[in-house]
């Protein structure tokens, strides 16, 4: 594949760039208004008690919004791009900055040198409980009203999911040995979804919530020669980064072994029944879903696209075996439950090969450990592993364009990848900037099996030679990015793209999302729309389908240096003394209306 440096054509977007830079607010482009719509606390219910952030419950969260809103979706009532549902991923919890009095700087001695680090306090059953409530997801009502969204605290299809929802495994892996727990024989029933990243919404109208970094909430340990041993250390797990397991058996891996098989999946919702159990759809695979953004191809199957957030992990697209019925919403309610998943092999010529993960085919048989079409679902990342996909540099979101039969990958960084390790699609070692795979679709096939892929943008500061990034000549010193994540493709088939890491890396910006062209000369072309507050990360970013609304999420906004409860790195958004910093998604609108860029 080429490096597609573009020539410097100017941006095809119609707006002013800001500066990039790091403060205690957000920013965006002139002409345009950045409106509050939903923080942490809340209120999405006609009951829901006021926010009381001296005296948090659990009971109290499960009805205000949840923490760390990541993927944002919108789904139209009755077609109105003015009047929806919004959905929203709670990704995880910032105990440090969510509880008083709970965290602490502290001393410690590391290697000779004295080092302050913040300390938690010492968990209650209690604090879990509003962490796993503050998980999880929300579903909410929203209307345009003069010009301004705002949410419709007596909307009928309201809805807080949580670490606790009741759910069904569906699919292949359903009712499987390895799913069955202590409190559930039949292997169906799971309690909850964690750590969702980001996600999607299907042409029929339900809500994806895509399961990451589940290997964290589990603790205890698990002998070697434990038959999950092996997978589950594939996947981090247990990673220990929660204190769930001390209240909760089921997160402890040492008490449940097969619990942290019922999960790293893709959860489906049925938004418009705010009393269905959502579904955990075993068929699209096991591993750490960024996401799970679809499209409705030619010949009607459904295709989604995943990827495997982790060093050296994968890129997954997963086909449905039926045709989407436009016609009859129920009709498509199980149809993520049958198809093919493939993984991507990226070859040096250009060309993308997906590989099916079906049972009996090449390397993916009993005797190499895959019993059934369920063993491989559950060990995704060992089949995919035997089947020899490409080690990617961290693959985030995976978006479609439906104008173009071209999809984005993200793939954020890979500092661990050394020079004898890269390849054609990860092309730089020590790839702390990220960089933009697109795949071509043949004739515009998302089910095609072999597609053509090429780079887009190799990310980080062009000036700065070492670094090899591509933007075009005609990126200003704002235009560039590092680590992109998430991203969004308009009404008018444009990339805007999401970041996650350039606070923290010191490249002088915060977060925030970029426009970046794709056709012609300026492609390649970077502007910064808009920007967040120190410490946070940009997520969700989503329009509504007339691309007059821009969703966007800032994630842990204050959470930079030393930041506890008490002394957050910025009291955004409501900057009040006795108002702790808080996550909050954002309608970005024209003023006077119109398309955004
Ligand atoms: Fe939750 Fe892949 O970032
Ligand atoms: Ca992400
Ligand atoms: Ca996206
Ligand atoms: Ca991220």
């Amino acid at each position: 594949a080429t490096d597609a440096r573009a020539n410097g054509g100017l941006s095809s977007f119609d707006f002013t760039e800001i500066e990039a830079g790091v403060d205690e607010t957000h920013h965006v482009a002139e002409g345009y208004d950045a409106d509050i719509l939903l923080r942490w606390g809340d209120k999405l219910f006609a009951d829901s008690p006021d926010f009381d952030p001296l005296n948090q419950t659990a009971a109290a969260q499960e009805k205000l919004f949840g923490y760390n809103n990541d993927y944002i979706g919108f789904i139209p009532l009755d077609g109105n791009p003015d009047h929806g549902l919004l959905v929203v991923n709670h990704e995880y919890t910032n105990a440090e900055i969510m509880f008083p009095k709970f965290a602490s700087v502290v001393k410690e001695t590391k290697d000779g040198k004295e080092e302050e680090k913040v300390k938690l306090g010492e968990y209650s059953k209690e604090l879990v409980d509003i962490e796993m409530a503050a998980h999880g997801g929300t579903i909410v009502e929203i209307r345009k009203v003069d010009g301004k969204w705002q949410p419709v605290l007596d909307g009928k299809y309201n809805r807080r999911i949580t670490a606790k929802t009741e759910m069904q495994l569906s699919g292949p892996v359903a009712g499987h040995e390895r799913v069955k727990t202590p409190s559930d024989p039949t292997g169906k029933q799971v309690f909850g979804t964690i750590n969702n990243c980001a996600g999607g919404v299907t042409a029929w109208g339900t809500y994806l919530m895509a399961e990451e970094n589940f290997n964290g909430y589990f603790g205890g340990e698990i002998a070697e020669d434990h038959p999950e041993f092996k997978q589950l250390k594939r996947l981090g797990a247990p990673g220990g980064s929660y204190e769930w397991s001390k209240f909760y058996d089921r997160f402890d891996v040492s008490k449940e072994p097969t619990e942290a098989n019922r999960f790293g999946w893709i959860v489906e919702v049925d938004v418009m029944d705010p009393n269905s159990v959502p579904k955990k759809r075993t068929a699209i695979g096991r591993f750490k879903h960024e996401g799970c953004e679809s499209i409705v191809n030619k010949d009607g199957r459904v295709v989604l696209y995943s990827g495997d957030d982790e060093r050296f992990d994968y890129v997954y697209k997963f086909v449905t075996k039926a045709a989407f019925n436009p016609n009859d919403r129920a009709a498509n309610m199980d149809i993520l439950d049958e198809g093919t998943l493939y993984v991507a092999k990226f070859e040096a010529d250009g060309t993308v090969e997906w590989m099916p993960l079906i049972h009996g085919e090449g390397p993916l048989t009993e005797a190499n450990g895959f019993a059934s079409q369920a063993e491989i679902l559950i060990n995704t990342r060992l089949a995919s592993d035997a089947l020899g996909a490409t080690k990617m540099d961290r693959p985030e979101d995976i978006q479609p364009n439906p104008k173009t039969g071209k999809v984005y990958v993200m793939l954020t960084n890979n500092t661990k990848r050394k020079a004898d390790q890269v390849d054609a699609a990860n092309p730089r070692a020590e790839n702390a900037f990220g960089h933009i795979v697109e795949i071509t679709e043949t004739d515009g096939d998302y089910a095609s099996t072999k597609s053509t892929w090429d780079v887009l943008l190799k990310c980080g500061d062009p000036s700065v030679a070492e670094v090899g990034a591509s933007f075009s000549t005609a990126t200003t010193k704002n235009g560039w990015f590092g680590m992109p994540d998430n991203c969004a493709i308009d009404a008018d088939g444009r990339l805007w793209v999401a970041t996650d890491g350039n606070n923290e890396k010191d490249t002088g910006r915060t977060d925030g999302i970029w426009a970046v062209d794709t056709e012609g000369d300026a492609r390649g072309t970077s502007k910064l729309f808009f920007r967040v507050p120190v410490g946070a990360e940009m997520c969700g970013p989503s329009f509504n389908p007339t691309s007059d609304t821009f969703f966007v999420a800032v994630q842990h906004p204050g959470d930079a240096g030393l930041a506890t409860f008490e002394a957050p790195a910025t009291r955004w958004p409501d900057f009040k003394d006795d108002m702790p910093v808080r996550p909050a998604v954002l309608t970005i609108t024209k003023q006077g209306g119109g398309k955004i860029g």
